[in-house]
């Protein structure tokens, strides 16, 4: 009797403890979870504010800072840290995964002969990416005030070395003697599309040109004939147009760019989805036949003429054959990466899914909901959910956030979590990535593309490249199997063995990230992760 009670008790004790450590532990992770974004100083906000109030009369007037929203202000100075303060129980990261934060500037630049070049390098590398991303139309304008000119703020746009009319111009000028409205531009000309009587126009097919007339009625009918003409050739650019009188100056951009191409496919006249028609399979084996075989085999059980494009680039490959099957050789070991890109670029469909070579199809595995969330919302990539051997389901979303570093590059940081559910698909959510099993559009995958140089490992890289250009969502009712991953070792077939010798390989730079992707092609300097 007395034992019983006395080992209850104990397990109630035992039970109480560990909530109360998960209670401190999540209030922990609250509290530090406020300093991720920007861990900022006092004085750091105080020098962001005097550089925005410098700028400006009114010196004599004080202000207030309002720490809370300020310290929300980005500047240039990202810190490498972790959830320091986050307390620490064995066997708790399971339950809050902790966040580490890895410097890679100083893990990259520490195995180089010269850290001082490759930095140099880097800094040359990204300001001839800067100029190429430059566009004058990012640039910052302001509108001064009681200006008596109107003009187009935004969404005006040009064909290269062509003409418009730009619309929404005119004067609203205080009566006088004579008006006279000037145009400025660096890449193109002005002219007029009509004359109006009793308007003086001068310098027309220039790039400066003056409009003067004593009569503002007349001017401003003239004014809606101003012409534009792109003169400078630029695929995608904007110029900068500068609109005055002789007191007040306004400025304003046109954009200058080709029609973008559409890209459009024919997928048949069917009402309900032909995935045959839509979808292609792609893959990427090594070392894995049996698993392969029983993922085409699950796949025909529901799709029997889907196309799958399956990237092989094992030793000594053998031949996989089937109906609508297509194998592509590579050269031995040319990696994981390598392979899906390959495998990507032979698709001719207009969605694309990714499968691993050991997943296994199921009754719910439904591709049709994924082109369905395709063709109806924006996004351009939806991942499903693994489930594993032991019945428990994953779909490693995650967000990311670049915050600005100055010279030193930027960091990455990558949380678990999504940011909002999708109307109409009560199971999906936004995100930034996913699991490794999804569907998306072939040309928006194309474009990203997955980087060769990630030979073994490589899974948020891709993300990565897609930050800013894919729409990500993930949803959970579209489940596929992930064919058995713990394996009694004394079972372990002979080809399993060489493929977990050669993927999750020991040496630890293999394990970890690559530092000169993230130090040189990303410009971080540090990375944050749960
Ligand atoms: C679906 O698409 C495939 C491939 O384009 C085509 O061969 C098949 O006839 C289509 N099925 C139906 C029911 O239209
Ligand atoms: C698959 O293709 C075969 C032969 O073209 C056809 O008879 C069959 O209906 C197709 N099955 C599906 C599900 O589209």
């Amino acid at each position: 009797m007395m034992f019983f009670s006395r080992k209850k008790f104990l397990g109630v004790i035992l039970i109480s403890g560990l909530l109360l450590a998960a209670l401190l532990y999540s209030w922990s992770l609250q509290c530090s979870s406020a300093v991720y974004i920007s861990h900022r100083r006092p004085s750091e906000i105080k020098n962001i504010l005097e550089r925005v109030a410098e700028h400006h009369d009114y010196h004599d007037i004080a202000y207030h800072v309002k720490e809370d929203v300020a310290s929300l202000l980005v500047q240039n100075s990202c810190v490498c840290e972790a959830n320091k303060d986050a307390i620490q129980l064995p066997g708790m990261d399971l339950l809050f995964p902790q966040v580490w934060a890895f410097d890679i500037a100083s893990a990259f630049l520490q195995s180089q002969n010269k850290p001082e070049s490759v930095k140099q390098r880097r800094a040359e590398e990204y300001s001839s990416f800067q100029r190429r991303l430059h566009s004058p139309a990012d640039e910052l304008i302001v509108a001064k005030a009681n200006s008596p000119l109107q003009y187009p703020t935004q969404g005006v746009a040009v064909r290269p070395l062509k003409t418009i009319i730009i619309p929404g111009l005119e004067l609203k000028e205080e009566p006088r003697e004579k008006y006279v409205v000037s145009f400025n531009a660096a890449l193109g000309t002005f002219d007029v599309a009509a004359t109006v009587d009793k308007v003086l126009v001068e310098g027309e097919g220039q790039s400066h040109m003056t409009l003067t007339s004593s009569l503002l009625p007349a001017l401003n009918r003239q004014l809606q004939f101003v012409t534009y003409t792109n003169t400078v050739f630029h695929p995608k650019t904007a110029d900068t147009v500068c609109f005055a009188t002789e007191s007040h100056r306004s400025f304003f951009t046109i954009k200058i760019e080709h029609e973008t191409v559409p890209k459009l496919h024919f997928s048949g006249h069917q009402k309900e989805y032909n995935i045959s028609a839509l979808v292609t399979i792609a893959t990427k084996t090594f070392l894995r036949y049996d698993k392969l075989k029983d993922l085409i085999d699950s796949i025909r059980k529901f799709y029997p003429n889907v196309t799958m494009v399956i990237a092989d680039d094992n030793e000594h490959p053998q031949p996989v054959r089937g109906p609508h099957i297509e194998q592509y050789i590579m050269p031995f070991g040319k990696g994981w990466f390598a392979g899906r890109n390959l495998a990507v670029s032979q698709v001719i469909t207009k969605y694309v899914l990714w499968v691993d070579d050991d997943f296994i199809f199921t009754s719910n595995t439904k591709l049709e909901k994924m082109v369905d969330i395709l063709e109806k919302t924006t996004l351009d990539l939806v991942s499903g959910a693994v489930r594993e051997v032991t019945g428990y389901t994953t779909t490693y979303r995650h967000t990311m956030s670049v915050e600005d570093g100055g010279e030193e590059g930027n960091c990455l940081h990558i949380r678990q979590g999504y940011y909002h559910a999708i109307e109409g698909f009560p199971n999906c959510v936004v995100a930034d990535a996913a699991i490794n099993f999804f569907m998306a559009s072939t040309e928006k995958v194309r474009q990203v593309g997955f980087d060769p140089r990630l030979a073994r490992r490589g899974h948020f890289e891709f993300f990565i490249d897609a930050l800013g250009s894919l729409h990500v969502g993930s949803c959970t009712d579209i489940i596929v199997n992930h064919a058995s991953k713990i394996i009694i070792p004394w079972n372990k077939k002979d080809s399993q063995k060489a493929y977990e010798k050669f993927r999750y390989s020991t040496s630890k730079n293999d394990n970890s990230i690559n530092p000169e992707l993230f130090y040189f092609k990303y410009r971080f300097k540090c990375m944050t992760s749960p």
